[in-house]
């Protein structure tokens, strides 16, 4: 069933545990994830980026995709279609008027004002349709190398931020990055803590890959509410599907090539959901 992410993660933030957002591409990643969590009985957020979207042909694929695979695979579990990143209101409205359950929408690199007055348009659009809204104060980057500037978000913008724009969940920036980390990931807890107690809402976590579990843990301890994992999915499908055409070179059909990042797939999602759910009663 697909679900408004408040209805997730306010039962979360109650219960300090965390629900993932796994990122999808294409029709395997989506049933491989719908398939694991049905078989763990865990609620779980589709996230999809503008470029995913793209990829797999629109908004109406995507979402057609994901209530086709929930029907015909019997998934029972509560879904969220969650926009990744949306980049614009256009593109939050397309989401929205497709089906998607919830959007983010990222101008992030624009002023506190400007972020202010675009989130605040589509909270307003949004809210007239049961659709939840994340939003980014801050700015998350793409790696350690992108990074230019302050990777934390200040706690009185937060505050300002969600006071004005009535969103549903924040991402504020706390040190950690989209994709690979050199060393360790430092993330502020003492500012973590804060902004949760000061904004009230779930906070959510971007950049879950190649962060430790007990710092992830931690992290739940301080108020995320929601972590997004997508490289360490690609990481692991990818090293699969490398060894199997390096010892299958005779091999060529797809469905077997693709399939053969199956189980390493699964195996990730198995291992991130029992960290994090461990308290789980949604
Ligand atoms: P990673 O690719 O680092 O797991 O981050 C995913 C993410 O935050 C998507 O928004």
């Amino acid at each position: 069933m697909l679900v408004n992410m408040n209805e997730l993660l306010n039962e979360a933030k109650k219960g300090k545990f965390a629900i993932i957002q796994f990122n999808i591409n294409n029709l395997e990643w989506t049933k491989y994830i719908l398939e694991q969590c049905e078989l763990e009985k865990k609620p779980v957020i589709l996230g999809v980026s503008e470029g995913a979207i793209t990829y797999m042909g629109g908004y109406h694929v995507v979402y057609f995709l994901v209530t086709s695979l929930i029907k015909d695979l019997g998934i029972t579990i509560k879904v969220v279609l969650h926009l990744d990143h949306g980049k614009s209101i256009l593109s939050c409205k397309k989401a929205i008027d497709a089906g998607f359950t919830s959007v983010m929408i990222d101008s992030s690199r624009e002023s506190l004002e400007k972020n202010i007055e675009i989130t605040k348009e589509v909270v307003a659009y949004a809210k007239t349709k049961n659709v939840s809204v994340e939003a980014e104060v801050g700015a998350i980057f793409e790696n350690l190398n992108s990074s230019k500037g302050n990777m934390y978000a200040k706690v009185e913008d937060c505050i300002t931020f969600v006071k004005q724009t009535h969103i549903d969940c924040l991402a504020p920036a706390l040190g950690s990055v989209h994709g690979l980390y050199e060393g360790e990931p430092q993330l502020d807890f003492t500012r973590m803590r804060k902004i949760s107690n000061m904004v009230e809402i779930p906070l959510v976590l971007h950049g879950g890959t190649g962060i430790p579990d007990d710092i992830l843990q931690k992290s739940i301890q301080n108020g995320i509410c929601k972590i997004n994992i997508n490289t360490e999915l690609q990481i692991a499908w990818a090293k699969a599907v490398r060894k199997f055409i390096s010892e299958n070179a005779g091999i060529y059909d797809p469905r077997k090539i693709i399939k053969s990042g199956e189980t390493e797939i699964k195996k990730c999602i198995h291992n991130k959901l029992n960290i994090l759910h461990d308290s789980l009663k949604v």
